[in-house]
């Protein structure tokens, strides 16, 4: 091929990726704060910067102005540091209604010198009690890590710093729900969640240490924007270039990732419903009995 015809076509693949997705978003243009948001919560800077506040009188909350259905949902989180026991900093996707989608990370907060936990669950078709807790390896205070959620039409994988940490597989041929029809908004929350949050509820906020400040930086949805029911095929599409998330790479994790998971999984899991076998009375989920990565 000529060239110039590369480079024509290049350009035209990469328009049609633009369409989709974009990078680097803006928090100014791409989230906003829901009413009652804390006075102290901002957006800083050049609009790369979102820090949610927390004290004695609000929490916070923003919501992206799109909505997303399948790609990839980055966003770059410092915890609040210090005595953050009570608070929960929540970033996940959600669509509205009943019989809602839902995909979540929450951060619970603890006293000075003891771990948080990483809590994950998931919603589908307005089903939720799937949980999986983790430890984090590392201090989320002390430094921005990378929380993404990838999620396409064979799995949802949630990532700390590039390391899967678990997986959600689509079941829904065998009649197991999956969040395929609906486009989610991202939200980002800082609230009091003392009643259950820190061991259980038994370490409660001191308010002494308010205001409380989670901080989030650089959120790039790399997705498919929702623009209402025709989106759900629109965006499944595997013959659409701009539709990556479709690939067949990114169909399964490779070995390498599931390394990795494994990894994660067997030093820092410290809750998964799949073994709660004395909340579900027997009857587990049905998801439990298949394959989960
Ligand atoms: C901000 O604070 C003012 C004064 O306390 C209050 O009237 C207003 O409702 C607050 N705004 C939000 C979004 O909470
Ligand atoms: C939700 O869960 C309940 C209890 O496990 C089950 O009976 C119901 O079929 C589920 N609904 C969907 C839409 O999966
Ligand atoms: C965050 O993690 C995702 C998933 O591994 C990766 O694709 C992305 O490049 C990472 N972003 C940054 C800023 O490191
Ligand atoms: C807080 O620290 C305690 C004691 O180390 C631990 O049991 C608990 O899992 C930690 N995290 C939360 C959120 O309670
Ligand atoms: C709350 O924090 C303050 C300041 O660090 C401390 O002096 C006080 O003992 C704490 N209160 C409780 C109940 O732990
Ligand atoms: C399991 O049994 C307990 C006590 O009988 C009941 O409260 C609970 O709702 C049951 N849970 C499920 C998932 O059926």
């Amino acid at each position: 091929m000529a060239r110039l015809q590369v480079l024509v076509m290049a350009l035209f693949i990469s328009a049609i990726a633009l369409d989709q997705s974009f990078v680097n978003a803006n928090f100014y243009q791409s989230m906003y704060f829901t009413p009652g948001a804390n006075n102290g919560s901002s957006i800083v800077g050049m609009g790369n910067d979102l820090h949610l506040v927390l004290d004695n009188k609000a929490g916070s909350r923003a919501q992206s102005t799109k909505a997303f259905l399948f790609g990839s949902i980055e966003m770059l989180i410092k915890l609040v540091p210090g005595n953050s026991a009570g608070s929960v900093t929540a970033y996940y996707l959600s669509s509205s209604g009943s019989n809602h989608d839902e995909i979540d990370y929450e951060f619970l907060g603890n006293v000075s010198g003891q771990p948080y936990i990483i809590h994950t669950n998931i919603y589908t078709q307005g089903n939720g009690s799937k949980e999986q807790q983790f430890y984090p390896w590392f201090d989320p205070t002390a430094d921005f890590h990378n929380y993404t959620i990838h999620w396409n039409p064979t799995e949802v994988v949630w990532y700390v710093d590039s390391l899967p940490i678990r997986v959600f597989r689509n079941y829904e041929s065998e009649g197991i729900a999956y969040p395929s029809k609906q486009g989610m908004n991202v939200y980002t929350s800082l609230w009091n969640a003392d009643n259950w949050a820190t061991r259980g509820g038994l370490e409660k906020i001191n308010w002494t240490c308010s205001p409380f400040t989670a901080k989030l930086r650089q959120f790039r949805p790399r997705a498919c924007e929702w623009k209402g029911p025709v989106s759900i095929s629109q965006c499944a599409s595997q013959t659409n270039p701009a539709n990556w998330w479709t690939s067949p790479i990114y169909k399964l994790l490779g070995y390498a990732k599931l390394g990795q998971l494994k990894w994660v999984q067997d030093n820092y899991m410290i809750y998964d419903y799949c073994k709660d076998y004395k909340r579900f009375n027997g009857t587990m989920p049905p998801e439990c009995f298949k394959p989960q990565f």
